[in-house]
């Protein structure tokens, strides 16, 4: 039985003193909930002092990006040991925004994903297709890709243990949601890649969110979905009481 997650991508969006905020506020509206595997990803900065907050708390705190070097000439990286430090659980790697604007390939996601499982962080690998290759019949062929591409190499036992993140990327930030029979389609594709990749048992295990548009009213019926397990959310996750009622309405 895979547990359903549901994790906030704050991205750009929090200080350190606000993400303090929101986390007071939002653990009262979640506590109790053990249903549901809930993960807030602040900015770096904010990393420390959302750990502190979240403390004894059913609330778990993720990073949004994460580098595969130990350590080096890599002005704005950050290492696995550096957010370990912080105290963090988890990491979302290759999120569409990163591949888009700071040049993320299959390549970079895979040893940056390789980085996470060797410090033992649980990754959220990001995957999706653009509006054109869903308008011209690519999904899959894009989806095959990036799966083999990311997941390349990686063993069965830590692939058990990888949440995988189908965003559609024409669905990220502009209220288009994927409708969740579109969205179970997709899923149920990439739980069928992942079979192949590894075997049956493995691929039953890896929990897939789906991320884009995710909110209050549509998350109950998009995690009802047999092959859909939660979500990555990021506008809806900007406000404790709308992110609580979302979770609420998908346990
Ligand atoms: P959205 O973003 O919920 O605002 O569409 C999701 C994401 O980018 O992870």
């Amino acid at each position: 039985m895979r547990k359903t997650i549901i994790a906030g991508n704050w991205k750009m969006n929090k200080t350190a003193a606000e993400a303090k905020a929101f986390i007071e506020e939002f653990k009262p509206l979640v506590a109790g909930i053990d249903s549901v595997e809930i993960v807030l990803c602040p900015v770096f900065t904010a990393l420390t002092s959302a750990v502190e907050a979240a403390a004894g708390s059913n609330v778990k705190i993720g990073a949004q990006n994460i580098h595969w070097a130990e350590n080096g000439a890599y002005t704005g990286e950050i290492s696995a040991a550096m957010l370990k430090e912080t105290g963090i659980d988890y990491v979302i790697i290759g999120h569409s925004e990163r591949r888009q604007y700071f040049g993320e390939t299959d390549e970079t996601v895979n040893q940056r994903l390789n980085a996470a499982l060797a410090a033992d962080l649980i990754p959220m690998v990001c995957i999706g297709e653009l509006l054109e290759e869903r308008e011209g019949g690519k999904t899959e062929s894009v989806l095959d890709t990036q799966l083999k591409g990311g997941l390349a190499g990686i063993s069965k036992d830590d692939m058990a243990g990888i949440v995988v993140a189908y965003e559609p990327v024409w669905a990220i930030g502009t209220g288009k949601t994927a409708t969740p029979e579109m969205a179970e389609d997709t899923h149920a594709y990439i739980r069928k890649v992942l079979t192949e990749m590894f075997d049956a048992e493995t691929a039953e295990k890896v929990r897939i969110q789906y991320g884009g548009s995710m909110k209050g009213a549509n998350s109950a019926e998009l995690v009802a979905q047999a092959d859909i397990d939660g979500g990555l959310v990021g506008g809806a996750a900007l406000e404790p009481a709308s992110f609580a009622e979302l979770i609420t309405n998908a346990c």
